[in-house]
C-alpha cells in the first residue's frame, strides 16, 4: 500500500496524517451517522455492504453520532422492550458497547467514532462514555479506531516529504431539520459558523443531501478566486417507517433517508504546489430498494 494513516486525537481536532510516496493518492471515507446499531430495526446488510465498500481501499469510517442506540435503560423514558435485541438484556450498556465493538471490529478498515445525543445522553447520566468505551475495545482488538466529539474539526494531511496539503471537515451532530426544507436552510447557518472548513457535515435529522455554497476568496496579493464549501447531511440505518404503522409513521409521518456518503479525497502533487480535490459520492438509499 503507498499510503500509511495515522490518527492524532486533541481536543478540538482529530488530525489524520496520511503518508504518501506516490504524486497521487486517494482515501475513501465513508461518511455515515445515525446508525442505532443495537436497535431491532437497523439495517446491519446495508451497513455491511457500505462499509465493505470501503475495506477494500483500506479507507476510513466516520461514524457522526448516534452509532449506539442505548435507549433501553432503566432509567430512559423512551424506553421499550420491543426495540430490545436478545444479545442486549442482561448489561444492557456493557452488552450494546461489546456488540458494537465486535460488529465493527471484523472489517479490515480505520475507524473515527464521533459523539450524539444517543451517546451523550448516556454519558451525561450514567458517566461513562461509550464512544470512548467501544474505540477501546477496537484498539484492543488492534483495529485502528479514535474517538472524538458532538463537534469536531477532521484535518486530513496528506504529506509527502515536506510538502503538506490539508483538507479540513467540520463535523457538529447535526440540528435544522425540517419536514418541507429538509434543513437544507442549515447550509448558510454552518457556513458561518465553520468559515474556513472545506466542508461541512452533520446527521441527526435523518436526511440526505449534498448542497455546495460557492464562496469568494482574497489571497494576500489581492487575488479573487472563488471555491466551492461543501455540505454533506447523512441519514440513518435504522427503518421505522416500512411497516406504515408504529410511533414513527403516526409522529414523524415521512420516512427517513438511509445511508450516507462516500467522500473519496485526491491527492496530486505538481511541481510548486499540491491539491486536494473531493468527491461526494451518494450512499444514499430507499430502504425498500
Ligand atoms: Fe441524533
Amino acid at each position: 500500500m503507498a499510503k500509511t494513516i495515522k490518527f492524532i486525537q486533541k481536543t478540538s481536532t482529530i488530525d489524520v496524517r496520511i503518508n504518501v510516496t506516490n504524486n497521487s493518492e486517494e482515501l475513501d471515507c465513508l461518511l455515515i451517522s445515525d446508525v442505532h446499531l443495537d436497535n431491532s430495526k437497523t439495517r446491519r446488510d446495508i451497513l455491511n455492504n457500505h462499509i465493505k465498500e470501503v475495506e477494500k481501499t483500506n479507507g476510513i469510517v466516520i461514524s457522526g453520532g448516534d452509532l449506539m442506540d442505548l435507549m433501553q435503560g432503566k432509567f430512559d423514558r423512551r424506553s421499550s422492550k420491543s426495540s430490545l435485541m436478545d444479545i442486549h438484556k442482561i448489561a444492557y450498556i456493557d452488552d450494546v458497547v461489546t456488540d458494537c465493538s465486535e460488529t465493527l471490529s471484523q472489517y479490515n478498515v480505520h475507524y473515527i467514532l464521533l459523539d450524539g445525543n444517543h451517546e451523550t445522553s448516556v454519558l451525561n447520566r450514567l458517566e461513562t462514555d461509550p464512544t470512548r468505551r467501544v474505540c477501546q475495545e477496537l484498539n484492543n482488538k488492534g483495529i485502528t479506531a479514535t474517538y472524538g466529539r458532538y463537534q469536531t474539526f477532521i484535518r486530513f494531511i496528506f504529506e509527502k516529504g515536506r510538502d503538506r496539503k490539508t483538507f479540513t471537515l467540520a463535523f457538529h451532530h447535526g440540528a435544522w431539520g425540517g419536514k418541507i426544507t429538509k434543513g437544507v436552510l442549515s447550509v448558510i447557518r454552518y457556513a458561518s459558523i465553520y468559515p474556513d472548513a472545506d466542508a461541512v457535515w452533520s446527521g441527526h435529522t435523518h436526511d440526505g443531501w449534498y448542497v455546495t455554497h460557492p464562496q469568494y476568496k482574497i489571497s494576500r496579493t489581492g487575488k479573487l478566486s472563488q471555491r466551492l464549501q461543501h455540505h454533506i447531511k447523512t441519514g440513518t440505518y435504522k427503518d421505522e417507517f416500512t411497516k406504515g404503522h408504529g410511533w414513527a409513521s403516526e409522529k414523524l409521518v415521512m420516512p427517513s433517508t438511509c445511508g450516507g456518503f462516500l467522500m473519496k479525497l485526491k491527492y496530486h502533487k505538481k511541481k510548486n504546489e499540491s491539491i486536494i480535490t473531493p468527491e461526494f459520492k451518494s450512499r444514499l438509499l430507499a430502504f425498500d430498494s
